[in-house]
């Protein structure tokens, strides 16, 4: 048995009163990529900080390994074997994309002819070669965000943090993120990853964690986590506020979103629930303007789990 990649066990941090990691374990093998899911504020910078050596946790939290070195003794060997990127973007923008990245060489004392053939061969695997003698300020977002990764991958890192490496790119962006991302982990590597897209995490991870007030809500595959949810729901929509209101009350137990006009109902899609549901509807006189059959997706997962309102956003069609 080889030691886990990352293993932090009663993980607790709080900021004055305020406590953002409610004591959580986390493990995650070599060569796996684990995802750690959650809404805005809900702790995982502060996670990927602490595994990542940056941000102390709180003196009653459990140990940490990290590529098998505890963090409490030998900070500085676990250090050698990870790469983090951060949340913001680390990219000097007064400078040439490759300066950026002959930085990071030094900073990793690589000796001079070694480091620039590191950073060719990254500028080359992640399309910035022709884009490399340019100030990185004129660089588009997903650009600054592949030379950020790239940056992060001089060392050769074993172990890799990537707090929401995917926010604010577009679908195709994102797509070849992923593609970068699972090359990552083919070569060998160990990814952490935080994001706030469920899609995300399903499509790369091979476990994942919702975190949710301080603790982890769940944790398995995507597979696991979606059983969590059999049968998926049923949403109607309204635009009449009124119909809508009546609605709410003949459907008890729907989950409102008053502000979308819209109710979710948990339904295994099947004829006979379906007809109970438009009875229910009928005899109260009111029509829905719009309705539609969701199975389980992590989605549902993700609100169930954090008691959240149902949000009215469009899927993105990335495939
Ligand atoms: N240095 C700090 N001092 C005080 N409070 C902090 C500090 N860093 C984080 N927090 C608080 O801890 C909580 C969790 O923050 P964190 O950045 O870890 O969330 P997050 O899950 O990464 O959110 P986001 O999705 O917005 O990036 C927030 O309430 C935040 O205000
Ligand atoms: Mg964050």
């Amino acid at each position: 048995m080889t030691d886990p990649a990352i293993a932090a066990y009663g993980l607790r941090k709080s900021y004055g009163d305020r406590t953002v990691l409610d004591g959580i374990d986390l493990t995650v093998p070599e060569g796996t990529i684990f995802s750690l899911l959650g809404p805005n504020g809900a702790g995982k910078t502060t996670a990927v900080k602490i595994l990542s050596t940056l941000v102390s946790p709180d003196p009653d939290s459990g140990p940490i390994r990290i590529g098998g070195h505890d963090l409490a003794t030998h900070a500085q060997d676990a250090r050698a074997a990870i790469g983090v990127t951060g949340q913001f973007s680390a990219v000097d923008g007064l400078i040439t994309g490759e300066e950026n990245m002959l930085l990071m060489a030094d900073l990793h004392h690589l000796p001079r002819a070694e480091g620039q053939r590191v950073v060719a061969g990254l500028l080359e695997r992640f399309d910035l070669t022709a884009a490399a003698g340019k100030p990185a300020s004129t660089y588009s977002g997903g650009m600054k965000r592949r030379l950020d990764i790239a940056m992060t991958l001089v060392g050769g890192p074993r172990i890799i943090f990537l707090d929401e490496p995917t926010t604010g790119l577009d679908p195709r962006s994102r797509h070849t993120m992923w593609g970068i991302i699972r090359e990552l982990v083919t070569d060998g590597a160990t990814v952490f990853l935080t994001t706030q897209y469920l899609e995300e995490a399903d499509e790369l991870a091979d476990r994942i964690a919702v975190l949710h007030d301080g603790r982890i809500a769940a944790e398995g595959t995507a597979g696991e986590l979606k059983r969590l949810v059999p049968g998926g729901h049923v949403r109607l929509r309204f635009t009449d506020p009124a119909a809508y209101r009546s609605a709410a009350a003949v459907l008890d137990g729907a989950a409102r979103d008053d502000e979308a006009l819209a109710l979710r109902l948990p339904s295994d899609g099947g004829q006979r629930d379906l007809r109970s549901v438009l009875d229910r509807l009928d005899a109260a006189g009111v029509e829905a303007d719009e309705l539609t059959v969701h199975t389980p997706d992590l989605d549902d997962v993700f609100f169930t789990l954090t008691g959240g309102v149902v949000p009215d956003r469009p899927k993105e069609n990335v495939r």
